[in-house]
């Protein structure tokens, strides 16, 4: 495959390699990051890439924000290391409310920066240099590095392709002395899946059997469409000890940018993850804490909006590709704001064809391998933009797919 490493190579970008540690110098920065950047250079794209919410932050988060800035002394300062006492409170109510969790706001939950500290933080805390990690596949690109970055070792195992539901047998298969970690993102980046219940429940089961840990990304907790339901692992009683279930503020209210989200697990795994809290951030920034405080306090209906946004985006995204059936197949999404489009184009890979998208079409996708092998031949596209934004990228990628750019 092409890499993205090697078109920005191409592009002038060079890295310096020499004094790296080698820790560092085997890990990438994600292609869902990378496009961007080549696009920059590029000019006049429209995106169907990084998943960024259209929304703004909801207006009475901001006032509160603004609020706390000019009436609270502390607000400029750190806050204790797991997070603000309020702000931990209302984080265990919420997820008492929402998943039937009893969490200890003091013992069990530390705030952090964004989802992604808590996931690297959970990944170095318990893997170490060798360890297998279960990736099922394709999956969020940052968990393969959170795994070489801990010196782990993934281990990729493919979801059915038909529906992208979880094949547990092969999980089952999969399972080593070695293996020291399962991580799970659901509901699903980059496929959109809401994984079975019943399934998730299997690979509990396993983790009892085997005695490995759990690692359970809920950033699109609330995204699921059509009436469904999510299920949360960290629910589970048998996991209570072996699991580290990672929660955001980002999408759920419209916040990517204030880099808040938390960790829930317990005590003892706790004061160990706390240890590399401490040592890579001290603590989130205390103005998104207060953020976050005001999103769980205030009305949620704005959660709720962004969902039937983002359902009727799903269907627009859908609808176009039904369009495109020539040229792709898909499973249509039934949570968080992805769909991995499968190319009709053989021998050509998925870096190949985002690429050529993105410099012939001016359309940025993400290449389907940066999720890792059972990625490939697709093209990953969030539905996070706006109607008009995902209506002119599949415009443009019509005129240009009919252009037959790999040929007749
Ligand atoms: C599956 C998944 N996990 C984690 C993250 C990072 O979330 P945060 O912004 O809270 O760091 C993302 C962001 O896109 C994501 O898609």
């Amino acid at each position: 495959m092409t890499s993205v490493r090697s078109a920005l190579v191409a592009s002038g970008k060079t890295y310096r390699t020499e004094g790296i540690s080698q820790r560092v110098r085997q890990i990438n920065i994600s292609a869902i990051k990378e496009m961007p950047l080549i696009a920059n250079r590029v000019g006049g794209c429209v995106s169907l890439g990084q998943g960024i919410p259209s929304f703004p932050t909801p207006p009475h988060i901001v006032d509160a924000v603004c609020r706390v800035l000019k009436e609270e002394p502390l607000s400029g300062k750190y806050t204790l290391g797991p997070g603000l006492p309020a702000l931990r409170e209302a984080v265990a109510r919420h997820l008492e409310e929402q998943n039937g969790i009893a969490a200890d706001p003091d013992r069990e939950i530390c705030i952090t920066v964004g989802a992604m500290e808590a996931l690297s933080a959970a990944m170095l805390t318990v893997v170490e240099r060798g360890d297998e990690v279960i990736l099922p596949s394709p999956n969020y690109a940052s968990h393969i590095e959170q795994v070489l970055l801990a010196e782990g070792v993934p281990v990729f195992v493919p979801l059915h392709t038909a529906d992208w539901g979880l094949d547990v047998e092969g999980i089952r298969r999969a399972v080593t002395p070695r293996t020291k970690a399962i991580v799970l993102c659901n509901p699903h980046n980059p496929t959109g899946a809401n994984f079975a219940r019943e399934d998730l429940r299997q690979i509990a089961q396993l983790a009892v059997e085997h005695d490995f840990f759990v690692i359970s990304d809920e950033t699109y907790d609330f995204l699921v469409y059509d009436g469904q339901s999510h299920f949360s692992l960290a629910s589970l009683p048998e996991l209570r000890d072996r699991i580290i279930a990672t929660f955001s503020f980002s999408k759920k209210y419209a916040m990517t940018g204030w880099r808040v989200g938390y960790v829930y697990c317990s005590e003892g795994l706790l004061d160990q993850i706390m240890k590399i809290h401490d040592a890579v951030a001290i603590c989130a920034p205390a103005l998104s804490q207060y953020a976050a405080l005001a999103a769980l306090e205030g009305p949620q209906d704005c959660v709720a909006q962004i969902r039937t946004v983002l359902q009727s985006r799903r269907d627009l995204a859908c609808d176009r590709l039904d369009d495109l059936s020539e040229f792709f197949d898909y499973v249509r999404p039934q949570g968080a704001y992805y769909l991995m489009m499968g190319t009709k184009a053989p021998g050509v890979d998925s870096m190949t064809y985002a690429l050529r998208l993105l410099h012939e079409a001016r359309v940025i996708t993400i290449p389907g391998a940066a999720f890792g092998p059972t990625g490939e031949h697709h093209l990953r596209i969030s539905f996070g933009g706006t109607e008009a934004e995902i209506e002119e990228a599949f415009h443009r990628m019509k005129q240009w797919l009919e252009g037959q750019p790999f040929g007749g």
